[in-house]
């Protein structure tokens, strides 16, 4: 994609300073290339410290932070309780490389939350639980063909960067992606095709339950039942990837609101709430697989480790008030009815200076995950996801950073809203986003 060249207004010269120099230090100054302002160009926010709904910058401003750590901010920053658990365990450890007992305390509480969850193993990112549960499913079902869905991110590892934006990553070897198989999104009848054809050598289908990174894509109604379904008929093991929706959308994740039990699930993100996490567990069968009791290699220097663990269970003894939830729905509702307003507001005054089109601009949120779509369409699916205006949304972007709301520096990817995010907070980022929306569409 090339650069954008947006004329950031935003005054943060300390930040710029910082920006420069760190890329003489580290690729693109950054530790994962989605935090580069590359797509919506200018400099990136060098981010001193948060305090609940807020960060502060290098030059001391304050942003509404939206980002919410690409997910696992759920509970804000600078929640007392994790920072307590975390820093009581650093003192008398932090790792041993040994069982602890809060790897079983976090262990229980999560199987007897998730009905779909027999026994769970910890690792340290989203992407090592995805890694993981395709070997394990490989190893399950002694097949090797994976199915997943057209812009559904999966993490960085080789075989699941063959159907989403990143796939053009050179340094892959055909030979890693040649047994990943991709489908549409939202399309049973295209997946039920691909099994049949495949009969017999599909070992996992692997999806997001809501589609995190082209546009927070819900699942149609019944297509997650759908899923389920075909995976029994085919004999295949189905994994949800709910590094991003698990503990965010609902407590336990989408399988619980959608009400729909998958063989394997994976979790990050939200359930570390800051801490290095990853999870991934299923049906004790399935799971039985793993080294040391099955044949199924994976293993881990800080996987399972005691601060992480603790992090993890201050988080979850917060979440498992259903008030959390409650907090998190009511909020983002707020924020979208109020944004839907002003959408409408400015159609008004677009018709009334005879522009007859409504504004290009579609409200997508599952939850507390949302994203402003820059597009005259809704979109279903990783075909409709390619109408997202990212010009438009850079302007968008940096007019609203300017003004205090801080969002992911990319047209499609959700951002997160915590039980932080105050009523005045919503009312600010609604009044500032009217005022963004109005110079993009009535005062061009
Ligand atoms: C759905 C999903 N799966 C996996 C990952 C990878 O997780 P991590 O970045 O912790 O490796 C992500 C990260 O964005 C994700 O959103």
């Amino acid at each position: 994609m090339k650069p954008i060249t947006a004329s950031p207004s935003i005054k943060a010269p300390i930040s710029s300073k910082l920006s420069k120099e760190i890329e003489e230090f580290i690729p693109g100054g950054v530790n994962s290339p989605f935090r580069s302002f590359h797509e919506v160009g200018g400099h990136t926010i060098f981010v001193d410290r948060g305090a609940g709904s807020k960060v502060y910058d290098a030059d001391g401003n304050e942003y509404i932070d939206y980002v919410g750590a690409w997910g696992p901010a759920i509970l804000g920053h600078g929640n007392e309780k994790i920072t307590n658990a975390v820093t009581e365990v650093i003192k008398h450890g932090p790792l041993f490389g040994a069982p602890h007992k809060l790897e079983l305390e976090l262990a229980k509480k999560i199987v007897e939350t998730v009905p779909s969850i027999d026994m769970i193993r910890f690792v340290n990112s989203g992407t090592e639980a995805v890694m993981s549960t395709i070997r394990l499913a490989r190893g399950f079902t002694g097949k090797d063909l994976i199915v997943m869905f057209e812009g559904c991110y999966h993490g960085h590892s080789d075989s699941v960067l063959a159907s989403t934006k990143h796939k053009h990553s050179s340094g892959i070897p055909d030979g890693s992606s040649q047994n990943t198989i991709t489908c549409p999104f939202n399309d049973l009848e295209a997946l039920d095709r691909c099994l049949a054809n495949h009969k017999g050598k599909v070992a996992g289908v692997i999806i997001e339950p809501v589609a995190g990174s082209m546009g927070v894509v819900a699942p149609q109604p019944g297509y997650l039942q759908g899923l389920r379904e075909l995976c029994t008929k085919y004999g295949v093991v189905l994994i949800f990837d709910e590094v991003l929706t698990g503990f965010r959308i609902a407590y336990g994740g989408a399988q619980l609101l959608y009400d729909v039990k998958p063989d394997l699930t994976c979790y990050g993100k939200a359930l570390g709430g800051g801490m290095p996490i990853g999870a991934y567990g299923g049906k004790r069968e399935i799971m039985r697989k793993l080294m040391p009791i099955g044949d199924v290699y994976q293993a881990g220097t800080f996987s399972g480790n005691p601060v992480t663990m603790a992090g993890a269970i201050a988080i979850l003894n917060q979440l498992s008030d259903p008030k959390a939830y409650d907090i998190l729905e009511e909020r983002s509702k707020q924020m979208f009815d109020g944004v839907a307003q002003s959408v409408s507001n400015i159609n008004k005054q677009r018709l009334a200076a005879g522009i007859n089109s409504p504004i290009p601009l579609q409200l997508a949120r599952v939850g507390s995950m949302f994203a402003f779509l820059f597009s005259p369409h809704p979109v279903t699916n990783f075909e409709e996801s390619k109408a997202i205006d990212a010009e438009t949304f850079a302007k968008f972007f940096h007019d609203i950073l300017a003004n205090g709301i801080m969002l992911p520096p990319t047209a499609v990817d959700a951002a997160c809203l915590s039980v932080m995010h105050s009523h005045e907070d919503i009312q600010r980022t609604v009044a500032v986003c009217e005022q963004a929306l109005t110079k993009l569409f009535v005062k061009a």
